[in-house]
């Protein structure tokens, strides 16, 4: 498989600096000044619609300022990630635009979630829906010959992406090959989860909410076709997560109606 690819430095460094509550903007300016492709996409993201600040943000400083140490720590965590994927596939087979906006509208779906049924502190939810199909972007880069393979076969026959991996990886899937990338970069235990557990909630031990709501997110970004994450499919809810975050159909339609709404505000992120 060759060489595994590495956590950026510049990410675990920013990710050093937001973590102790003693850091200032400056130290957060200084550990991604090493890197200055990073600091242009999220400036970049920064000033999009998503956010739509009336002046421009010039500065990381002024991002961290406006937007709170939080929301910069998953910009960095997710832009760094993904970008360093995406160094090592010159030609991608699941294509890159749409694949984001299957996990951006994940992400999106799980924050709904979690609003509207009021279960979990909505800490890091984004950013695991964001992350959950990081797997698949290790597939694509990393066994590129096989994963097309997974991808042709996902797309000709009634067959979801998930069973294709498995049948091309003997048995493997993007949960298992995502669990275990997680492993190695240290990502924090609940993102762990989410990547690993997204297929069957009832899997995982800690964080069984947030993947509940990751998993949820999930199925309906495919129901309402945002996006493409590999296959045309749309999975079942697992029945467990839906009694655990207390779903009713009432409920689900308002998050529906929500999520559509934000979806036109807010996915220009992407
Ligand atoms: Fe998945
Ligand atoms: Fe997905």
């Amino acid at each position: 498989m060759g060489d595994l690819p590495s956590i950026p430095s510049s990410v675990s460094r920013v990710m050093e600096v937001l973590d102790n509550p003693r850091s200032s903007s400056n130290d957060l300016a200084d550990a991604l000044a090493m890197d200055q492709s990073l600091t242009t996409r999220i400036l970049k993201t920064v000033n999009s619609a998503f956010y739509g600040f009336p002046r421009r943000i010039e500065t990381l400083s002024q991002a961290v300022t406006i937007l709170g140490y939080r929301a910069v720590r998953e910009l960095v965590t997710v832009t760094g990630l993904f970008q360093e994927l995406d160094k090592q596939a010159s030609e991608p087979g699941l294509n890159r635009p749409e694949f984001w906006r299957h996990a951006a509208g994940c992400g999106l779906a799980a924050r709904v979630i979690a609003e509207r049924t009021g279960t979990g502190r909505g800490q890091g939810i984004f950013l695991a829906g964001l992350l959950h199909d990081i797997g698949k972007v290790f597939l694509d880069a990393f066994l590129h010959d096989e994963y097309l393979e997974a991808l042709e076969l996902a797309g000709q026959k009634q067959t979801s992406l998930f069973e294709a991996e498995m049948r091309v990886l003997d048995g493997a899937n993007h949960t298992d090959f995502g669990y275990w990338l997680a492993e190695e970069w240290n990502l924090p235990p609940s993102l762990t989860a989410a990547i690993a557990f997204h297929h069957d909630p009832t899997l995982s031990q800690d964080h069984y909410t947030l993947v509940c709501m990751v998993h949820v997110g999930n199925v309906l970004t495919r129901a309402l076709e945002v996006g493409f994450g590999g296959d045309d499919l749309v999975p079942a809810v697992n029945r467990q997560a839906w009694s655990s975050l207390h779903l009713t159909p009432s409920l689900l339609e308002s998050i529906v109606t929500d999520f559509d709404q934000r979806l036109s505000e807010d996915l220009p992120l992407l």
